[in-house]
């Protein structure tokens, strides 16, 4: 949600333009409906902005360009108060003739009383964000001190909700003022020059030293030192990490859109999730753990809490970690847990799943579990992100940076990370699976390159999917952890291809959505492997028939070698035979690949789907 970046060097040029607006380019994909840069030069800011994607603020900066300048700030949005309008766009100013200007990620839900005191006091707005609010309370506190950072933080204790604010005044040519609440801010650090972000992308083309900042604090940086304080003013300290991918890593390389670069990754960001989980003795190991392994013992409960494709890998992950730990474990809807009174003690174990790991859903989901006394994993893909810090134990996900809009790479990560953390919990409770634990680890280690191979074996998906981009309604249908596989492939094909789309569980089918098949409606059938216990593949095959006798096109997801489809299947889709638990990591593949081919045959931004931003950080 909303892309922030900042910049402070040590020459008047066109570096702060150049470096404000590469980390614009990068971080696009969290909002992209406007955006806008403010430069401090000749003792004012300056400032563009343009309605719609990147390249209208480019175009808008050919026209008119900017003064050179030492320090900028910029901002892409997705928007929450006001609609994608030139004039909503940020950065907003304020003060007398708009010597600040300000940009903001998230939402202040005191805007409304703030903004009446402000409209009594005579100040004109000329937009209808809470963002603007922000600008003109810090510009008045900065008339009254003079300096920016106690304005800062004169008014974000003035604040509620989630924030990350970025300000730079007319006074102050090489200074960035940056505040964070329940939204992410890092700080970038460089050679003469510093940067803040909203992650890491913003800054990487120039450095890998960046710091974490903790909740409720503000940074101050100019091209020689970075201050951080928190809001009741006192000194802090951010915790210093190294950046472990480089600028490539955010690039398309070679490949036309994101989204098909980390669908081709995924290989990777299995193999490299699964990297150094053993100690020398074997046990299985997480990253960042602040629970005893008497209280892991003491669990009775898991409840796994996600949103979107998070919470289908969290559906998968349930029926690998019943069946590994005998312990109970529900999956939820972070936005459904969190306000619904949810029965949590202390022997109960909340894990979140989160990408970006600033998902606010899920963050609120976490702090509430806690608030009850539960303890809490985070799974997650960005170091230093707000819910891993609010959590009681990590395990990176190690995908790398996932750009497009819509989850792929990161969805295969989520599944290993969360069955390491069941073979995890299994070891440490002993029991008959704890034994297995190894063998289930030498079995994901094959994943990779299955994989591989199936990515090798795309062409006739790709097919399909071009002859069927005037399809206006596809179902998918799965069992047992082909089930959340159908309703994931279900949701890749509305995030990208604007289509109808339902993913049903094989067995509800006779229930209802049966009823929907009439002749040439397609269907995916992600069929368990003839190994899945309790006749599961017999029951599919059977399901197959029942649709096909009713005239269904279908689309059958099956094991190499599984004979038993063929003669009811229109399509055969293999994948590499593997064992059921570990086979989402393949059968949701072909999925993907068919929702990014027939969003491409339609013509469609696949990386930017409309109405949608990767991390979605308002509830
Ligand atoms: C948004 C994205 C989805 C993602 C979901 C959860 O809706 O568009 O692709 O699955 O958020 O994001 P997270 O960062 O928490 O995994």
């Amino acid at each position: 949600m909303c892309g922030i970046v900042g910049y402070v060097g040590p020459r008047r040029d066109d570096r702060a333009q150049q470096v404000v607006m590469e980390g614009l380019a990068r971080l696009e994909y969290r909002g992209y409906d406007s955006a806008g840069i403010a430069l401090v030069a000749d003792g004012e800011v300056a400032t563009r902005k343009a309605a719609g994607k990147l390249a209208n603020l480019r175009a808008a900066l050919e026209n008119a360009p900017l003064p050179p300048s030492a320090a900028g700030i910029g901002h892409t949005r997705w928007a929450t108060h006001g609609g994608p309008t030139d004039a909503n766009a940020h950065p907003h100013r304020g003060g007398t003739d708009g010597r600040l200007a300000l940009i903001h990620n998230g939402i202040i839900e005191n805007f409304h009383s703030l903004k009446t005191e402000l409209l009594a006091d005579g100040v004109e707005f000329t937009s209808e964000t809470d963002t603007e609010v922000a600008a003109h309370l810090v510009a008045r506190a900065y008339e009254q001190t003079g300096d920016l950072t106690e304005a800062m933080r004169a008014v974000v204790n003035r604040l509620e909700g989630a924030f990350t604010l970025l300000a730079v005044h007319a006074d102050a040519p090489q200074t960035v003022v940056g505040a964070r609440r329940n939204s992410p801010l890092v700080v970038g650090l460089g050679d003469g020059e510093n940067f803040l972000g909203s992650d890491v992308a913003a800054f990487i083309g120039y450095t890998k030293q960046a710091m974490e900042m903790g909740q409720d604090q503000i940074a101050t940086i100019t091209p020689t030192s970075v201050e951080v304080i928190g809001f009741d003013g006192q000194p802090a300290q951010g915790a210093r990490f190294e950046v472990t991918w480089d600028a490539a890593a955010a690039e398309k390389g070679g490949y036309a859109t994101f989204m098909e670069k980390e669908i081709n990754e995924q290989p990777h960001a299995v193999g490299d999730t699964l990297l150094g989980r053993t100690d020398s003795a074997g046990a299985l190991v997480l990253d960042e753990v602040r629970i005893s392994e008497d209280e892991l013992r003491a669990v009775d409960r898991i409840v796994i809490v996600a949103c979107g494709t998070a919470s289908y890998a969290g559906m998968v992950a349930k029926y690998a970690i019943e069946h590994w730990t005998r312990i109970q474990c529900e999956v939820e809807l972070a936005h459904e847990f969190r306000y619904r009174d949810p029965v949590i003690g202390a022997n109960t174990l909340v894990v979140s799943i989160s990408q970006s790991g600033e998902t606010m859903d899920t963050l609120m989901a976490v702090k509430h579990a806690r608030e009850l006394g539960a303890k809490t994993v985070s799974i997650c893909n960005t170091h230093g992100a707000t819910i891993p810090r609010e959590s009681d134990a990590v395990l990176y996900t190690h995908a790398g940076p996932e750009i497009a809009v819509a989850s792929t790479k990161a969805f295969l990560a989520q599944i290993t990370a969360c069955y390491v953390l069941g073979l995890y919990l299994a070891q440490l409770r002993g029991g008959t699976h704890a034994d297995e634990a190894q063998a289930v680890m030498r079995e994901l280690a094959q994943v990779p390159e299955k994989i591989e191979t199936l990515l090798g074996q795309m062409d006739r998906v790709k097919e399909i999917a071009y002859f069927m981009a005037d399809t206006r309604s596809v179902l998918f249908l799965g069992r047992h952890v082909g089930y959340p596989i159908a309703m994931e492939g279900a949701l890749k094909l509305k995030e990208l291809a604007y289509i109808h789309a339902e993913g049903f569980a094989a067995g509800e089918l006779k229930h209802g959505p049966i009823a929907l098949i009439e002749p040439g409606q397609p269907v995916f059938i992600v069929v368990p492997g003839p190994d899945t216990p309790h006749g599961l593949h017999h029951k599919v095959v059977s399901n197959i028939q029942e649709i096909r006798a009713r005239g269904a096109r279908t689309l059958v997801i099956a094991e190499e070698g599984d004979e038993d489809v063929v003669p009811f299947a229109d399509e055969v889709i293999r994948i590499p035979a593997t064992p059921p638990l570990l086979a989402p990591l393949l059968s949701v593949v072909p999925l993907q690949v068919f929702a990014l081919e027939l969003a491409t045959a339609k013509g469609l931004d696949v990386d930017q789907p409309r109405n949608l931003a990767k991390s979605v950080t308002v509830e």
